[in-house]
């Protein structure tokens, strides 16, 4: 017999089918009723036991958190909160579970609390909701680049080089911590390492991703990268999936038309296919919120914000105006700042980034042409030599949600920029191939993957939207 998904039954209208369908027990009231969850939908099915005709044996193991394979009729049902339920026939326990230890009961628990318990948070409704999100917009990225004729392209994650000139990586070594082969200077020798080299995880599959664009025309990345920062906010994690179109032939207005175009695109694809989960989690929002004092509140609800996203353009400042702003501000003035704004040059901070979104445009910015030396080695040099055409686009509650620059195109411009960083030229000598054969101008960004579900679900912490979230002193899972 075909075996159903609660999503397929809870939009049927063929009653009076007998149907088979597995799921787990999130609740049982009454000896009678089963509210069951098979992943497949946020909305739990309603099972009704004919408790007379069960074998106490089995009722009672009837618990929340236990896997069973229920048979029954699908019928109308008279009861408040479902159109249909299923009159159960015949029900078998494929798995107890015991009701003392099992950690997520019917009731709340804090966020802090599930993250402790990664492995069954996933068994609620906030993290099924987020969970089902995340892999729609997944689905929505594909789809969006696909559909533009774009090519998915898969950047190494072991790599010689650091893309963004940070330092902030993780090594990969196979070398014997106790014992580490030394040169005659007495430092490591890398070369016996097992790629005769230091090697680390990918910060950004830029640096590989211009060399397929300069083939391909337009690509994109979709990838775990990982970066070894100490920064313990809501908003930054070790591992985390970036996504990074690069393409031939764009320049920076174009780079900026196709990160407002993309992000508007994936969103609107959830607000069309994830209605149920965002209505959740909406709802959740706003039982949230009524905990917060009225100043710290949204103005905007959950799909609200969504769909401004959506149909509003994308405030575009450069960053010598945007200086402007912050230097002239209330909070800048009053101190209110933690880091104070008083010259141009100063690198800006989320408290900035978010104060430009929040309160100046109270919209989507995208900041341009920020001073070189607050920004990586490859960025396009401007007239004036001393700004870059870097872009970063800001987002409400969130700050940076992209980052990405028109590239350096020009061999002795980048060969210079290089060189005053102290950067080993020869480390990157098949990048600067790209520059000496047929070089163009190019450009591309990459958007942090959970910054984008953060937004999209209305998470307060970065460590909620993915599965096992990897953060300063933890790696459990
Ligand atoms: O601004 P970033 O560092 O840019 C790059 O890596 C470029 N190579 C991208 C490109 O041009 N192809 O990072 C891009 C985005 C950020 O805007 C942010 O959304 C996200 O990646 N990000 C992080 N997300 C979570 N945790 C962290 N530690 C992050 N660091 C960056
Ligand atoms: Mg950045």
């Amino acid at each position: 017999m075909k075996r159903y998904t609660v999503a397929e039954l809870l939009s049927s209208t063929n009653f009076l089918n007998e149907v088979t369908l597995n799921g787990w027990v999130r609740t049982f009231r009454a000896n009678r009723f089963i509210a069951l969850n098979d992943g497949s939908t946020i909305k739990n099915i309603q099972c009704v036991v004919d408790f007379e005709n069960t074998d106490e044996n089995i009722l009672k193991r009837i618990t929340t958190g236990a896997a069973i394979k229920v048979k029954g009729t699908l019928v109308e049902s008279l009861g408040k909160g479902q159109s249909i339920e299923i009159q159960v026939s015949e029900i078998k326990i494929l798995g107890e579970s015991n009701p003392e230890e099992y950690p997520i009961q019917p009731k709340k628990h804090s966020l802090e609390f599930l993250r402790e318990n990664a492995h069954l948070r996933i068994r609620t409704n906030t993290f099924s909701a987020v969970m089902r999100v995340r892999s729609a917009l997944a689905f929505a990225v594909h789809k969006y680049f696909t559909e533009k004729g774009f090519y998915y392209f898969n950047a190494p994650i072991i790599t010689g080089s650091d893309a963004e000139g940070a330092g902030e990586m993780f090594r990969v070594s196979t070398l014997d911590y106790n014992n580490f082969p030394k040169n005659e200077d007495g430092k490591v020798d890398t070369s016996k390492d097992f790629f005769g080299k230091t090697t680390n995880l990918t910060v950004s599959g830029q640096l590989e991703a211009e060399t397929y664009a300069m083939a391909l025309g337009k690509v994109y990345t979709f990838g775990p990268t990982f970066r070894a920062e100490n920064s313990n906010t809501t908003r930054h994690l070790s591992e985390f999936w970036m996504i990074e179109p690069e393409v031939a032939f764009n320049n920076l207005d174009d780079n900026m038309d196709l990160s407002e175009d993309f992000i508007k695109s994936v969103i609107n694809y959830t607000l069309k296919n994830c209605k149920d989960d965002l209505a959740f989690l909406e709802n959740r929002l706003l039982q949230e919120e009524k905990s917060k004092p009225a100043n710290e509140r949204s103005d905007m609800n959950l799909l609200e914000k969504l769909n401004f996203v959506v149909n509003n353009n994308f405030k575009r400042v450069s960053y010598t105006e945007a200086i402007d702003i912050l230097r002239n501000c209330k909070p800048n003035k009053k101190k209110k700042f933690q880091y104070l704004i008083n010259e141009w040059g100063a690198d800006l901070q989320s408290e900035h980034e978010r104060f430009l979104v929040e309160k100046h445009f109270k919209c989507p910015v995208i900041l341009f042409d920020y001073p070189a030396n607050i920004k990586a080695f490859y960025m396009r040099l401007n007239e004036d030599g001393k700004t870059v055409r870097a872009m970063d686009v800001l987002f409400p509650g969130i700050g940076e949600i992209v980052g990405g620059s028109q590239r350096e195109e020009r061999l002795d411009v980048l060969k210079q920029k290089i060189a005053e960083l102290h950067i080993d030229e020869k480390e990157l000598w098949w990048y600067l191939d790209t520059r000496k054969f047929g070089t163009a101008v190019h450009s591309g960004f990459g958007l942090g993957f959970e910054r984008l579900v953060q937004f999209t679900t209305g998470m307060g912490n970065i460590r909620d939207v993915i599965p096992y979230p990897r953060y300063p002193q933890n790696a459990e899972f």
